[in-house]
């Protein structure tokens, strides 16, 4: 383990999801003493006794590890957590509204906790927000709520500095120790040389770190997300046209095009479209943000429109598989947003089970991790608790997740189970050849032009 002799050794984080825990145990776990705090009392047990409270790979044994050398503990409290650290890391969740716009009343909320846990504290405190929130936020709606509630001054009495998140949930523990790079947004000097002497530390000089105005910090997490997405929606537009095409593939094409240096291979998967608490929700704010200036960011609302349409045309390929609906089963293997996660926000699962119910489906779901959606609108959805009885006398198979264990899948498994072995692979996870030599007419890949003639 290594002890750093950095002067801000004490971390309080207040706000302990996938963020905040995860940067919390990464601290811990390379020596810093560290609180993190949570209203969630259940979540504070959970985490005392070396539990991670959501599905995050790593997570679990590192928190045990952290908490049994005392280096880590969870806290309701956040004014006594403040208290007894140097440094505070804003880690709540800045969730959409109806609207599109962010919700700032945690960030706000977890600033006045913090402020007025400043009033009573004698020494320099350095408040970093890490929280997704759109340029502005942090000088004109978070600082002013620190003074108000400390009665101090930013900058003279108490640091502040905005430090932008980019880790994914299935890989939180990996992005946070080695990320690509480090984004400073700094209020006034002291505080930006405050925070790079921390992160200089904990990375070890390393990374590079980047340090800006608070403003652009904030920014640049928008960007990087509006990029990402870009990508996501510029495959899925691709593998539109792609299916169309006899003998065009997708997957052969991106390949070929991520290649390219400036382009890189990253991010260019064509599947059921992008989903997660952070994508679709940066994305509808950023738009906001952009509106409220006087521009309508024509780009970024297509991005979405392509996103939106991706689950229903994965539900009506479902729907032209079966024929009549009635009563005919759709297996859907995946329900999480993503591999490695047991969150359901914004997954193209819902949207598509939703669909294929609509139609007058029968929709039996299995994921590995996820094992039963008890929200509002999904009473029929069916939930299977393996593979085989999922696919049990279903007449078509829909891929919407990409988990390890789905890959291992032969076409005799959906060929011995299925009423009609039709196979959606709408993640790319299987040899399109292998499938369809097995399956003529019925494995259809998204975004495989194959079998564009026959449909
Ligand atoms: C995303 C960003 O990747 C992180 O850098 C960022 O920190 C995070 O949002 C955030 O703002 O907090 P995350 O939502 O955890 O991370 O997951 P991603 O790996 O980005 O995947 C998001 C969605 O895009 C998933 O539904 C995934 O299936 C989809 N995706 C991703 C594709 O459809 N194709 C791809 O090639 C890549």
């Amino acid at each position: 383990m290594i002890t750093h002799v950095n002067s801000m050794q004490r971390i309080a984080i207040v706000g302990a999801g996938y963020v905040g825990l995860s940067t919390a145990v990464c601290f811990a776990s390379r020596g810093y003493q560290v609180i993190a705090t949570t209203h969630n009392e259940e979540n504070v047990r959970r985490i005392n006794a070396g539990e991670a409270p959501f599905h995050e790979p790593g997570l679990n044994d590192a928190l045990r590890r952290c908490v049994q050398s005392k280096l880590l503990r969870a806290e309701s409290d956040r004014e006594k957590a403040v208290l007894q650290t140097d440094m505070s890391f804003i880690t709540v969740a800045t969730p959409d509204q109806p609207d599109g716009t962010i919700d700032r009343r945690y960030v706000i909320r977890a600033s006045e906790d913090i402020g007025r846990a400043l009033r009573e504290k004698n020494a320099y405190h350095l408040v970093v927000v890490k929280s997704t929130v759109t340029p502005g936020t942090t000088r004109e709606v978070l600082k002013l709520a620190l003074e108000r509630t400390s009665h101090l001054t930013a900058g003279r009495d108490f640091g502040l500095c905005m430090n932008p998140e980019f880790l994914r949930q299935g890989s939180a523990m990996h992005d946070t120790l080695h990320p690509d790079r480090v984004v400073i947004g700094e209020y006034d000097r002291r505080s930006g040389k405050a925070l790079g002497d921390v992160l200089n530390a904990f990375y070890e000089g390393a990374v590079p770190l980047l340090t800006m105005g608070l403003e652009s910090a904030e920014m640049v997490k928008y960007a990087s997300n509006a990029f990402l997405t870009t990508k996501v929606s510029y495959a899925n537009e691709m593998a539109n046209i792609c299916e169309g095409v006899p003998g065009v593939d997708v997957s052969h094409v991106m390949a070929g095009v991520g290649l390219d240096k400036r382009i890189n291979p990253r991010f260019l998967n064509a599947g059921a479209g992008f989903g997660g608490s952070c994508l679709p929700k940066d994305l509808k704010a950023l738009c906001k943000f952009g509106e409220a200036y006087g521009y309508r960011a024509p780009l970024l609302r297509a991005v979405l429109a392509v996103n939106d349409g991706q689950a229903r045309h994965i539900a009506r390929l479902a729907l032209t598989t079966i024929g009549k609906p009635n009563g005919k089963k759709v297996a859907l293997l995946g329900l999480a947003f993503k591999p490695d996660t047991d969150d359901l926000r914004e997954a193209p699962s819902l949207k598509i089970a939703k669909q294929l119910l609509a139609a007058g489906a029968r929709v039996c779901a299995f994921d590995p991790v996820v094992k039963v959606i008890t929200r509002e609108g999904f009473e029929a959805l069916e939930h299977a608790d393996s593979i085989s009885t999922c696919l049990a006398g279903a007449h078509c198979c829909v891929v919407v997740t990409e988990w390890e264990q789905f890959k291992a899948l032969t076409p005799d498994d959906f060929i011995t189970q299925m009423a009609q072995p039709a196979v959606i692979d709408a993640r790319r996870i299987f040899d399109p050849p292998q499938f369809r030599d097995r399956l003529p007419f019925t494995a259809i890949g998204l975004g495989d032009g194959s079998l564009a003639s026959e449909r």
